[in-house]
């Protein structure tokens, strides 16, 4: 298993022991349509900062309705307030969907183990994120840019299902013009829409990178869809990256966020603990994780 203090872990031990079951109150403090499914929700908890680290994630409660886990999409840097961007798939986050400025939810955490920023100081970045993906993903390419003079080259690709569901695309359009890192972005297809990119599947864009990327002096982190890891995982072993090079961030369904249910268990693990974000190396023995 890849060392964990390389892995910054958890942060939970910083949480406050109530603070894990109990929900604390948080405010809604702005509200963006995204696309038709998807908000962006910026939120203030009221005593304290969630204190996260980018990747880990927060379960966010409507009294009467239920609870959810939601990645948290803000760098850390933003201690006053937090940002997460929300599908309306069910009760809860349609329930949260319905909010509106001023209104409360319940929040606890931040739960979960982070991208290891610190323990990628000094290397290449390859970010390759699907979807809402990019939400988790968006806290660590943050979190470097702010940080840039820590990293060498940061290469960071975007892909969704069709131009309607680009996500911040505005900053989308800040990273296409900096000069200090690379942008690729992708549309699975575009029937007829204005759309002037790349189309293909997010893995269309590797062999732009295969002769510029050097695997070894390299970390991939990989976010999106389920059907996403498994494709960007042998084009990036293609590229020969090693296993212990790639780092995942895994989605399963979720109660507690604590480790107590078994909701989330794979074999021995518990992705609300152990992860979500994993070494590749670690997790490719079991069957059901990616
Ligand atoms: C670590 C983690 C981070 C997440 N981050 C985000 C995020 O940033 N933004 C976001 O929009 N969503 C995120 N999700 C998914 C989110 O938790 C689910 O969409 C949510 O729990 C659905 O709750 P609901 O009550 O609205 O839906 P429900 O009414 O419970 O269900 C509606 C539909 O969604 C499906 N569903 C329920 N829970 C999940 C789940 N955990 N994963 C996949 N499908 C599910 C059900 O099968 C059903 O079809 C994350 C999940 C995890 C585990
Ligand atoms: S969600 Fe309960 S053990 Fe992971």
């Amino acid at each position: 298993m890849q060392e964990k203090e390389d892995c910054q872990c958890t942060g939970k031990e910083e949480i406050q022991e109530s603070s894990i079951y109990l929900p604390e109150v948080a405010t809604l403090l702005r509200k963006e349509k995204m696309t038709q499914f998807d908000s962006f929700f910026e939120f203030e908890l009221k005593d304290r900062s969630l204190g996260h680290l980018p990747g880990q994630f927060a379960e966010i409660s409507i009294p009467g309705i239920g609870e959810a886990p939601i990645s948290i999409s803000s760098p850390p840097s933003d201690v006053k307030t937090f940002e997460m961007v929300i599908r309306k798939v069910g009760s809860v986050t349609g329930a949260v969907h319905a909010l509106e400025k001023g209104d409360s939810v319940g929040i606890r955490g931040p739960f979960g183990t982070s991208f290891p920023m610190d323990g990628l100081k000094g290397k290449n970045l390859l970010f390759i994120t699907g979807g809402i993906g990019l939400v988790p993903a968006r806290s660590a390419i943050k979190y470097a840019l702010e940080h840039r003079k820590d990293y060498k080259n940061i290469w960071i690709l975007f892909g969704c299902k069709d131009p309607d569901q680009r996500l911040f695309t505005k900053e989308l359009a800040e990273w296409e013009k900096r000069a200090d890192i690379d942008f690729y972005e992708t549309v699975d297809r575009c029937d007829g829409c204005d759309w002037q990119g790349h189309v293909g599947v997010i893995t269309t864009l590797l062999p732009k990178l295969e002769h510029i990327v050097d695997p070894f002096s390299t970390y991939a982190i990989v976010v999106g869809p389920p059907v996403m890891y498994k494709y960007v995982i042998l084009g990036l072993r293609d590229m020969e990256f090693p296993d212990d090079h790639i780092i995942v961030s895994l989605e399963r369904r979720m109660k507690c966020g604590v480790g107590k249910c078994g909701h989330c268990q794979m074999d021995n693990i518990y992705v609300c603990q152990d992860g979500p974000v994993f070494y590749y190396n670690d997790i490719k023995h079991l069957k059901e994780a990616i």
